[in-house]
């Protein structure tokens, strides 16, 4: 369960704009190990989903990878044929997206889509055997009395359901990969936390190794052994969850921890960071937080600072840290759910 499964280094994604091509992640690099699980965190149009279509070979229209290497067990996806991509996406890696009617057909079945793969995937001639195989998938995802479900169509399914078959078609290719991108978004927190439970589960039986999308800090802090920090199109900040969480070195990582309500007692005040994000083409030359930063300086506004190294696995991009002696410890580290 050791060996590194998905390293990203250096990715740029670029999207097409009357004014010449326009960076949307640039130079992007984080490792996931086999049996964990990293969380991708940032606000809205920070780059998360372009970062993981981009992993997937999917990324969205208008929008290509202009640099760096996406391998999968030391293979780089970026060689691949979009038809060697293919393959790959239904046997290596999975995907599990916010909604997953984009991964359901809603005119067929529950049982016919399960049962349709294991045919044209697996060759399984007989249909009892694929029917049956099906009803194992669906119980694996713990979908109660799944012989009954079978002639279901997604939308006769719950939220939380419909989540749990798209997990279970994902589970039948057993990947070594799976790539969440706000998987359980829509759903209220029970469920949700049924589904990473889910996850979780499944991971620790295959090893799988799982990016995690969330803007849940306490889900990560529940389920991911590192983090990543994303402020737009860079890793601001990542390494272990415990020691992100307890300090935080990079003035966003603080600025984001610090907005995380209060789950048990008091509800505070949500402390969120005054500002918004520079949209890609309009990002200015030195530290893009800048504009936000509590701790800027005259220097920050002339250079982008470049990634160190703190300690093992953990880096952070700022030329003024966060003092290491203060831990925030920011109720996260604590908060149970
Ligand atoms: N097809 C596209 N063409 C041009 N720009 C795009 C395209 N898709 C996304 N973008 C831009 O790329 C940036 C990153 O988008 P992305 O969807 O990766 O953000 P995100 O971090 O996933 O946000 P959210 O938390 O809202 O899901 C945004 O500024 C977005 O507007
Ligand atoms: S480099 Fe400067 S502006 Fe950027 S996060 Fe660090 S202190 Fe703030
Ligand atoms: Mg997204």
């Amino acid at each position: 369960m050791s060996g590194t499964v998905l390293t990203v280094d250096n990715l740029v994604a670029e999207a097409r704009s009357s004014d010449g091509p326009v960076r949307l992640v640039d130079g992007v690099s984080f490792a996931v190990r086999a049996g964990r699980t990293l969380g991708l965190v940032g606000e809205s149009g920070s780059g998360k989903s372009v970062t993981c279509l981009s992993v997937l070979g999917l990324p969205p229209r208008g929008v290509r990878i202009a640099g760096g290497r996406i391998l999968l067990g030391g293979h780089d996806l970026r060689g691949k044929t979009p038809a060697e991509l293919n393959t790959l996406r239904g046997r290596e890696i999975g995907m599990i997206l916010q909604d997953p009617m984009t991964s359901l057909n809603p005119l067929l079945t529950i049982g016919r889509q399960i049962t349709e793969m294991f045919r044209y995937r697996d060759g399984i001639k007989s249909r009892e055997e694929r029917e049956a195989r099906a009803i194992d998938l669906l119980r694996r995802v713990r979908i109660p009395a799944p012989e009954s479900r079978l002639n279901s169509y997604p939308h006769q399914f719950s939220g939380g359901m419909r989540q749990r078959v798209a997990i279970a078609m994902n589970l039948a290719c057993d990947p070594r990969l799976l790539i969440a991108d706000e998987p359980t978004t829509a759903l209220d927190i029970t469920v949700r936390l049924q589904i990473l439970d889910l996850l979780r589960d499944v991971q620790a039986e295959r090893g799988t190794a799982i990016v995690l999308v969330t803007h849940d800090l306490h889900l990560v802090r529940r389920y991911c052994d590192h983090v990543a920090v994303m402020y737009a199109g860079r890793i601001v900040e990542q390494g272990p969850v415990e020691k992100i969480f307890a300090r935080p070195r990079h003035p966003y990582t603080k600025g984001l921890l610090g907005a995380v309500p209060r789950l048990h007692g008091v509800q505070h005040r949500l402390t969120v960071i005054p500002g918004q994000p520079p949209l890609p083409g309009s990002i200015a030359e030195g530290c893009r937080f800048a504009p936000r930063c509590p701790r800027a300086q005259a220097d920050c506004l002339s250079a982008y600072p470049a990634t160190r190294e703190l300690d093992e696995h953990r880096s952070v991009a700022c030329w003024h840290l966060e003092p290491n002696e203060i831990a925030v410890d920011s109720l996260l580290a604590t908060a149970t759910l």
